[in-house]
C-alpha cells in the first residue's frame, strides 16, 4: 500500500516527564486516514497533521452507529527499538468486526503497515516512564451522507495516537469490581463478541452507577439467565480457584481479548490447568466463602493485568487475595510487560519491531 505523508509544520509541545498523561487525553501531531467507496474500494491512504475531520451533518455514522475502533500499543525497549505486541490479531479482529457490522475488511499487511508508519513518524511520543506507552486507536465508521438503515457505502479507516498512563487511577493497585444484575451489555447473537462502539455506549448507565457507589469498573453477567459472568467493562475476567486458572468461554457476547489470549498461553507454558468455561456469579462467591478462589485479574491492552481486589454483588461484597496482588496475578504482569517491552524473549511472533 502506498501511503502519502504530509507532516505537522507545528509540531505540539511534548507531555514534560512528570506528566500523569491520563488515558486517552493527549494526542500526538499524526494520523493516518484512509477512504472507502463502493466504486474504488479502499484508497488514498495518507499521513497528515492530527485535527478535526471534516463531516456530513447526515453520515451514517451520526445515525445508526455504523463505527467499530481496536486499541493496541507501542513500546519503547531499553535499546531503544519501537516494539508492538501481536498487532496482526487486532488488524484480525477489525476484519471480523466489520463483517459483524457490515462494513468492507482491510487486509491485514495494509492494516499493520498503516500503524507502523503511523507510529514510525510519531515516535517521539512514545513515553518511557514505567507503565505507559503510545497507545494506537484505529477505527472505522460509515461516511454516506443518507438517512436510511442499511450499510452505508462509504467509510473512513483513521488512526490516532495517545501517549498514556495507566488506565485505572489505581495502577497496579487491586480494582474493585461490580457485578451487574439490572442492565446488559450484551446478547448471545448480538454484536458483543465484536469490538463495535455500540457495545460501550450500551455499557454506559452500569458504569456511571458503578462509579457512584466507589467501585471501579463493571463485571458483566450474561444477557439470558442473568447468571454467569462475561468479563468487565475494558477487559476479560480470570480466577484462579483451587490452582487452576478459569476465564468465561467465548460464547459470542463477549470480547475475544488479545491479551486474554496470551495469558492463556502464558499460564498453559507455565504448566497451569487452563479453563474455559462458564462460570456463575454464585460459584465464585461460594469458593470465595470456602477460601478456594485464590486471585483475580483482568486482562486488555488498555488495563493491562489489573489485579481485582474487591469483588460484590448486592450486598455480598467478598475480599480477594487479602486485598493485595495474588502471586500469579504479578508474574503475568511482570512478564507480559517485559515481553512487551523487550526485556523478556516470548513466544515467537509475540513482538513486531516498527
Ligand atoms: N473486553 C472489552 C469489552 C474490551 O474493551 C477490551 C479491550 O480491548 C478487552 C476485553 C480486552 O481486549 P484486548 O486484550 O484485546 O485489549
Ligand atoms: C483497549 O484496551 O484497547 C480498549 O479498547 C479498552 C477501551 C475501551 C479503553
Amino acid at each position: 500500500m502506498k501511503i502519502r505523508i504530509e507532516k505537522t509544520t507545528a509540531p505540539k509541545t511534548l507531555p514534560a516527564a512528570d506528566n500523569p498523561l491520563l488515558f486517552g487525553t493527549i494526542f500526538t501531531d499524526h494520523m493516518f486516514i484512509m477512504d472507502y467507496n463502493s466504486e474504488k474500494g479502499w484508497f488514498d491512504s495518507r499521513i497528515v497533521p492530527y485535527g478535526p475531520i471534516l463531516m456530513e451533518p447526515s453520515a451514517m455514522v451520526f445515525h445508526y452507529g455504523q463505527e467499530l475502533f481496536e486499541g493496541l500499543k507501542a513500546y519503547k525497549a531499553e535499546d531503544g527499538r519501537v516494539l508492538l505486541f501481536r498487532p496482526e490479531l487486532n488488524a484480525k479482529r477489525s476484519n471480523d468486526t466489520c463483517e459483524r457490522i457490515c462494513m468492507p475488511t482491510i487486509p491485514v499487511e495494509d492494516y499493520v503497515q498503516a500503524v507502523k508508519t503511523l507510529v514510525d513518524i510519531d515516535t517521539k511520543w512514545i513515553p518511557e516512564r514505567p507503565g505507559t506507552s503510545l497507545y494506537i486507536r484505529p477505527f472505522i465508521f460509515a461516511t454516506e451522507p443518507a438517512l436510511g438503515v442499511r450499510p452505508s457505502s462509504s467509510y473512513m479507516f483513521v488512526i490516532i495516537l495517545s501517549p498514556v498512563g495507566a488506565y485505572y487511577p489505581e495502577g497496579l493497585n487491586p480494582i474493585k469490581i461490580w457485578i451487574e444484575e439490572e442492565y446488559v451489555r450484551a446478547v448471545r447473537g448480538g454484536l458483543g463478541e465484536a469490538k463495535a462502539g455500540a457495545n460501550y455506549v450500551a455499557s454506559l448507565k452500569a458504569q456511571i452507577k458503578a462509579h457512584e457507589a466507589g467501585y471501579s469498573q463493571v463485571l458483566w453477567l450474561d444477557g439470558i439467565e442473568r447468571k454467569y459472568v462475561e468479563e468487565v467493562g475494558a477487559m476479560n475476567i480470570f480466577f484462579k480457584i483451587k490452582g487452576k486458572v478459569i476465564t468465561p468461554v467465548l460464547n459470542g457476547s463477549i470480547l475475544p481479548g488479545i491479551t486474554r489470549r496470551s495469558c492463556m498461553e502464558l499460564c498453559g507454558m507455565w504448566g497451569y490447568e487452563v479453563i474455559e468455561r462458564q462460570i456463575s456469579a454464585d460459584e465464585l462467591f461460594s469458593a470465595a466463602g470456602n477460601g478456594d478462589l485464590e486471585e483475580i485479574w483482568g486482562t486488555g491492552t488498555a488495563a493491562v493485568i489489573s489485579p481485582v481486589g474487591i469483588l460484590r454483588k448486592g450486598d455480598e461484597v467478598v475480599k480477594i487475595a487479602g486485598g493485595g496482588i495474588g502471586e500469579l496475578t504479578r508474574r503475568l504482569y511482570d512478564n507480559l510487560t517485559g515481553i512487551q517491552l523487550g526485556k523478556i524473549d516470548g513466544p515467537d511472533g509475540w513482538v513486531t519491531e516498527v
